[in-house]
């Protein structure tokens, strides 16, 4: 169907993706009657039935409320929650688990930063840097923080191949800035930034960092100590764990002297209607009951993921990205956006024959699951001029075979359009 070779045996790559299907067993049914391809890991992966399996068990068996009760349900929900919570530290190497905050999401990590550490310390005339590239979700809450405290947003630009150079960012960061907020991955373009370096400049004038995440974590290795980032979001869901569960990782120091987030049950020490002593961290920014079963799926998904050895994972799915950039390529009339040297997980493209939506569609009969749309993420689709584009995201789970499938269904949009 296309004309470039199929990965060897001889591929620096070990890990069999191959192999590791049998564990999702989402992967596994047929879609308008044909065997589903699963290519919208940026989305959302899909989970393997060690995390179905650790949800279903809190429910069945450990269903009780944490941190409240001396009933024995209760300890064990509790020890398994902050079982989770130790799990998450020693994934990203947090230098302690008082520095892990469970959130609902990225999103409710960048919230959280925006709205406490950003309310207590931003005031007119200080900056916030974020770059072209980042989802809304690291755009807009420092968009209302500006609001709030009359900061300014300021933007790093991206080159046409959805790259963010120093030069670039060193001209913006200034003794003004007082918070960077970068991707660590773009989602709508798969480009790495080169955060290790961006994080020490910033550092170098004084200013905090916060990384998002969200679509790095399953794709490059992550230590928060040796990258030296302030604050690091991400969400269990694109982890191969449950939705609905997140982390916010913060230096100590800094969630020290940052007010709570929420106010609620678990968050404080002391309540009288005179005064409230807020509780220790991590606690202090975990108001209300948690996503227990989230929490304690999303460790059961590091497990999983940790089973393997992540450095074979990340070369697998970069020799499958590799085919699929070729092969995409090799489509007439396909134009890929977003072509950072490096670059991980997501192509997204384009085709002179039909809308991205029209391509999400005919390939979704074909049995083809890929996104379509502007990514939550505008400004990149502005910088290229264009509204939307049709993104195939990989996972570890991805095979040429799921590559080969994406072509044929694209020739027959062509076929339809062409
Ligand atoms: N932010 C997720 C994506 O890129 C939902 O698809």
């Amino acid at each position: 169907m296309t004309e470039v070779s199929p990965i060897s045996a001889s591929s620096p790559a070990t890990f069999d993706g191959e192999r590791t299907r049998k564990d999702f067993p989402a992967l596994h049914q047929e879609v308008h009657g044909k065997p589903l391809v699963y290519l919208d890991s940026a989305a959302t992966s899909l989970k393997p039935q060690a995390v179905i399996d650790a949800v279903t068990d809190v429910y069945a068996r450990d269903c009780a409320n944490i941190h409240r009760a001396v009933h024995l349900l209760s300890q064990r929900a509790t020890a398994r929650f902050e079982e989770a919570r130790e799990k998450v530290r020693a994934f990203v190497n947090a230098a302690k688990v008082s520095e892990v905050v469970f959130t609902r999401g990225t999103t409710e990590a960048i919230n959280l930063v925006a709205q406490s550490w950003g309310r207590a310390y931003l005031r007119e005339g200080d900056e916030v840097l974020v770059t072209e590239l980042e989802h809304h979700s690291n755009i807009v809450p420092w968009q209302i923080l500006c609001q709030q405290t009359g900061a300014k947003l300021v933007v790093v630009p991206m080159t046409d191949r959805g790259e963010v150079l120093r030069e670039a960012f060193e001209e913006r960061v200034t003794e003004r800035t007082r918070l960077v907020a970068l991707a660590h991955v773009s989602n709508a373009l798969g480009t790495v930034l080169p955060v290790a370096e961006l994080i020490s400049l910033a550092h170098e004038r004084g200013a905090v960092v916060l990384l998002d995440g969200a679509q790095a974590v399953s794709h490059v290795d992550v230590d928060v100590q040796a990258l030296d980032c302030d604050f690091y979001a991400f969400s269990g869901h694109k982890l191969y764990g449950p939705s609905g569960i997140g982390v916010l990782y913060g230096k100590e120091r800094l969630l020290e002297g940052m007010p709570p987030y929420q106010g609620g049950g678990d968050m404080i020490r002391s309540v009288t209607f005179e005064e409230t002593i807020y509780n220790e961290l991590p606690y202090k920014f975990e108001a209300g009951t948690p996503n227990i079963a989230g929490a304690i799926g999303l460790g059961a998904a590091i497990d999983y993921f940790e089973s393997f050895d992540t450095q074979e994972v990340h070369a697998h799915e970069a020799a499958v990205l590799r085919y699929a950039t070729e092969a995409l390529e090799a489509v007439p009339g396909v134009r890929l956006i977003g072509t950072a040297p490096g670059k991980v997980s997501a192509l997204s493209f384009l085709m002179d024959a039909a809308h991205p939506h029209d391509i999400g569609t005919i390939v979704d009969s074909e049995g083809v699951a890929i996104r379509t749309g502007h990514h939550c993420a505008q400004p990149v689709m502005e910088h290229f001029g264009i509204a939307a584009t049709a993104r195939a995201s990989l996972g570890m789970y991805n095979t040429t075979d799921d590559i080969d499938a994406l072509v044929g269904a694209l020739r027959k949009v062509q076929e339809l359009f062409g």
